[in-house]
């Protein structure tokens, strides 16, 4: 259970901005709240200015009611520490607290996050506000959460001011203790680099050419750490003064700033924010069902909250487009059918003023009562109560995508062979196993992998010994592991690990790779699969050169001064199996190659289902909940094979197949044993 208020039921609510508007509208709010079946909102995220109109004077009069209001209403809340946005007079009266770009540029107040992370000043109002809201709430009837901030360096992917420096300096202190160390692991003997003392060295600012590698990724690893050390000032001031109530704060999706999975471990439950583009020919469902999946794994006991989305349009992008009839509805039961418990929207009642006034809401300009919009939010309100048995199980799967931070922002560097997109490689790779209905994890590489069978590892570039040992041990003791070219190419200091590449995998991979051929924009091979009639598949991004070592062949390159070596690769290594791409294939040909190595691995979908149609599962001590959601725009049936049970949405019994109309969703209770 991730929220002790909400037993047994799934959370449906939004941000909710009372500050924005008259107390006229609040009554009218918390009774469209109980119209739509709201259970929880999140109150005064961007709401410090008023709060605190000056550095000691406080007002609290109008939350207290805002509190008291939801209450009556039964209404929880996930209440801010309101840190996100902090008011015009403290940068003001502080100037430290403005953050500062790579170019020396100062950021100035007008809009949000206008912070540095290492601010003292910042720090201090911020911890002194988070003390009186806790202080002040931690006993309110409506409290059900906390919402720690608010998507933590989403506008601020640096900061470069005198504190953060002076900052910078202490963790590198503290990770290297001796300047002899650092200068090792940043191998700054290369460009007359060497440090004599800790104040030479600086965040990497704007420099005439390529700064320092490891320096730019120690300070990908500070910054993530400076943001999360802010989230952990509020969380244990939150601990400390209100034991019990969960804390949280919400996360991206790929987000490649921070680094969640380390955030992870101190937030009571993932909440995020999905934003996928619903115009057509960008695979909403897709990029949403991505992003869940990367999101769960990061607390695999429990299941997560979508903490924000559009109830239609967005404002920041070029075009912003709708969400057609029933797309929001079927989104929001995805969120639920991948493991979330919580299904909330940015935000509750559509802006009048401000930059975000053309932002979709739950209710929207126009009167609820004449809204397609409000009436499918009433819609999902009922759904959300219907599907409560669901609360708190899980999805349990057998494939794991091998997914870190360190060396997504190592292979993203630049003055590398060629350009790599980590996320959107590793992605690639999922829309296989979304696809066909199989569920995927994304892991650390030196995670636990007993419970997979399977472990795919996209372009793991940065990976350090003890990570390599644990994917080695993992195909030694019968698991089957999928890498990709640019793996196991540099230690956790960026340091290429010598000995023919990639090194500390060759074993495990029985192969070594001599040199790379990116390929430029356009630029193709081909790859051609063994056998007489073994298809040829285009080949783009990257090519490895290989040399087997014990090694078998399964697709070799058509073209070039590499052709017929060798393009895909099996190698049987203690009890498992190891499979090895050196290229990227056209979608086919990627299917065919996961299609091989999930037989290999022994993995099945939930169901198979006509293309467009997801399934999942989630289970709960001895209950399992079947979900099929039909995406496209027309009638499917769906096979159930020997599963049946109950309909929960439908209240029907099902069995043999489902009838699923154009964008519909069914949730089958399984009868124990189908
Ligand atoms: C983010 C923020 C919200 C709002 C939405 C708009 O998710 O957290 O405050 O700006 O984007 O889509
Ligand atoms: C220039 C520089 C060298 C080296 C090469 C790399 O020639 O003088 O130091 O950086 O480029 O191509």
């Amino acid at each position: 259970m991730i929220l002790p208020k909400l037993p047994a039921s799934l959370a449906y609510g939004g941000d909710y901005n009372p500050e924005q508007w008259p107390e006229s509208v609040w009554r009218e709010d918390a009774r469209l709240m109980r119209e739509a079946g709201v259970n929880l909102v999140s109150v005064g995220i961007f709401s410090w200015a008023k709060l605190q109109p000056a550095e000691k004077r406080y007002d609290f009069g109008w939350l207290d009611r805002v509190m008291d209001l939801l209450a009556d209403h039964g209404v929880h809340v996930c209440l801010a520490t309101a840190t996100a946005s902090p008011p015009p007079w403290m940068s003001k009266k502080h100037p430290d607290v403005l953050p500062v770009d790579a170019n020396g540029v100062t950021l100035y107040p007008g809009s949000r996050q206008h912070y540095s992370p290492c601010s003292p000043s910042y720090r201090r109002l911020a911890a002194a506000l988070v003390r009186r809201i806790a202080l002040r709430y931690r006993r309110h009837p409506a409290l059900a959460a906390w919402h720690v901030n608010n998507e933590y360096a989403c506008h601020l992917p640096e900061c470069h001011g005198e504190a953060t420096t002076r900052a910078f300096r202490v963790w590198l202190k503290r990770r290297y203790r001796t300047l002899e160390a650092l200068n090792v692991a940043w191998g700054t003997a290369f460009w007359s680099q060497v440090y004599y003392a800790w104040d030479e060295i600086f965040t990497p600012r704007r420099a005439p050419y390529h700064c320092n590698p490891t320096q730019q990724l120690d300070y990908r690893r500070f910054y993530s750490d400076a943001m999360f050390e802010l989230y952990r000032r509020e969380k244990d001031i939150l601990n400390e003064l209100a034991p019990g109530v969960p804390v949280t704060t919400n996360f991206m999706g790929f987000f490649k700033t921070l680094d969640y999975r380390r955030w992870a471990e101190e937030v009571d439950f993932v909440a995020w924010d999905s934003y996928p583009d619903p115009l057509p020919g960008l695979e909403p469902e897709r990029v949403g069902a991505v992003g869940h999946d990367l999101m769960r794994s990061l607390k695999k006991d429990r299941p997560f909250v979508l903490m924000e989305q559009a109830s239609s349009a967005v404002n920041w992008r070029a075009t912003n487009g709708p969400k057609a009839p029933g797309r929001m509805r079927l989104g929001s039961l995805q969120t639920v059918a991948r493991g979330g418990d919580g299904v909330m929207f940015f935000q509750w009642r559509a802006s009048k003023a401000g930059a975000e006034k053309f932002h979709s809401g739950m209710v929207p300009h126009v009167e609820p009562a004449q809204s397609r919009v409000f009436a499918e939010i009433k819609r999902l309100g009922a759904d959300l109560k219907t599907l409560a048995p669901v609360a708190g199980s899980l999805v349990h799967a057998r494939v794991a995508i091998a997914f870190d931070w360190h060396a997504w922002w190592a292979v993203e560097l630049e003055s590398k062979p060629g350009r790599i997109d980590y996320s959107g490689w590793a992605q690639e790779l999922h829309r296989f196993f979304y696809t066909r209905n199989i569920a995927v994890d994304f892991v650390a590489p030196g995670a636990p992998l007993d419970e997979y069978a399977l472990v795919v590892a996209p372009a793991l570039y940065l990976l350090a010994k003890a990570d390599a040992d644990n994917l080695s041990a993992f195909v030694a003791k019968g698991g089957t592991l999928l890498a990709t070219y640019f793996s196991g190419i540099v230690d956790e200091h960026e340091h290429i690990v010598l000995g023919g590449y990639p090194a500390w995998l060759r074993a495990v991979l029985g192969l070594w790779v001599e040199e790379w051929a990116p390929c430029a924009e356009g630029q193709e091979n081909l790859v051609r699969f063994a056998g007489a009639r073994g298809p040829v598949f285009k080949a783009s991004h990257w090519c490895d050169v290989v040399h087997l070592e014990g090694a078998k062949a399964l697709a070799t390159f058509a073209g070039d001064y590499f052709a017929g070596r060798a393009a895909l690769t099996e190698y049987a290594h203690g009890r498992g199996r190891a499979f090895y791409l050196g290229t990227r294939l056209e979608r086919a040909g990627l299917d065919r190659v996961i299609s091989t190595v999930c037989a290999s691995a022994g993995v099945e979908p939930v169901l198979a289902t006509p293309a467009g149609v997801e399934a999942t599962l989630r289970e709960r001590d001895g209950h399992a909940f079947l979900f099929l959601l039909n995406h496209r725009d027309e009638a499917v049936r769906v096979k159930l094979g020997h599963k049946r049970g109950i309909d929960l949405l439908a209240r029907k019994p099902v069995r043999g197949a489902v009838s699923l109309p154009p964008r519909e969703i069914a949730v089958v209770a399984l009868e124990p044993g189908t």
